[in-house]
């Protein structure tokens, strides 16, 4: 099974890539420090990287950028963070991948518990999650080819504890490890549309 894990280097990717290693052959995709290149916020550089690729049959997305910061304060530009990055970034990707994508292969991109459980300053990335939820549970019904096509939504990891602790006060953290297990559940079972929800 090829595998591109998009976002391969960050907290989750490397879990998913420990995870997948010895069910697929893993192709690793970033801005930097990846078997390919792409920045998924440009069409161009997403039509680039399935170019260069070629045919795969798991298509995974643990990237995806937000601005986090009070909505009195926050400008449609920085509001737009979330939306090229963890929105359309993750949706570009499955709108230029399918055809790079084999017979009943999956799709699985990544949203998060803001989606869920409201915190102070997060609404630009609630907004990026629900959109990437509804998404997978609408198109999920209709992709071509017998595709799958899910999401998997962590809470804070305790690997990104010193990153994000300050924010998810009262949040009990997960490891990466069992994260990765719901990336692992999508890519080799057989469910669609679902939300994985590691809380
Ligand atoms: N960590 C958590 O506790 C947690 C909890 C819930 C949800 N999430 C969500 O999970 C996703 C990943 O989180 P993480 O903590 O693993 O992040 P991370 O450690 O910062 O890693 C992000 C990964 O994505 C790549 N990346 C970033 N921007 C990119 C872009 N524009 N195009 C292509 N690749 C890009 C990074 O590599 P380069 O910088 O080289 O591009 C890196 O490989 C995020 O959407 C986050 O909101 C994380």
């Amino acid at each position: 099974m090829r595998l591109l894990l998009v976002g391969a280097t960050g907290t989750l990717g490397t879990a998913v890539a420990n995870e997948m290693k010895s069910d697929a052959d893993i192709i690793s995709a970033a801005r930097t420090n990846a078997d390919v290149k792409v920045d998924i916020t440009s069409t161009e550089s997403i039509r680039e990287m399935f170019n260069k690729v070629g045919e795969i049959d798991a298509l995974v997305c643990t990237a995806g950028a937000a601005h986090f910061g009070h909505v009195k304060e926050m400008t449609p530009e920085q509001n737009l963070v979330a939306v090229n990055s963890k929105l359309l970034g993750q949706i570009n990707l499955v709108l230029l991948g399918l055809d790079y994508i084999r017979e009943n292969g999956s799709i699985t991109l990544t949203t998060g518990i803001l989606m869920d459980d409201p915190l102070v300053t997060a609404s630009s990335a609630a907004m990026a999650n629900g959109g990437v939820q509804a998404f997978v549970r609408s198109a999920a019904i209709e992709l071509p080819k017998n595709i799958r096509i899910n999401n998997v939504s962590p809470t804070m990891v305790t690997e990104a504890k010193e990153k994000y602790g300050s924010l998810f006060k009262g949040f009990k953290p997960r490891e990466a490890k069992d994260v990765a297990l719901a990336y692992k559940k999508s890519i080799l079972g057989a469910q669609s549309g679902q939300t994985y929800k590691v809380y």
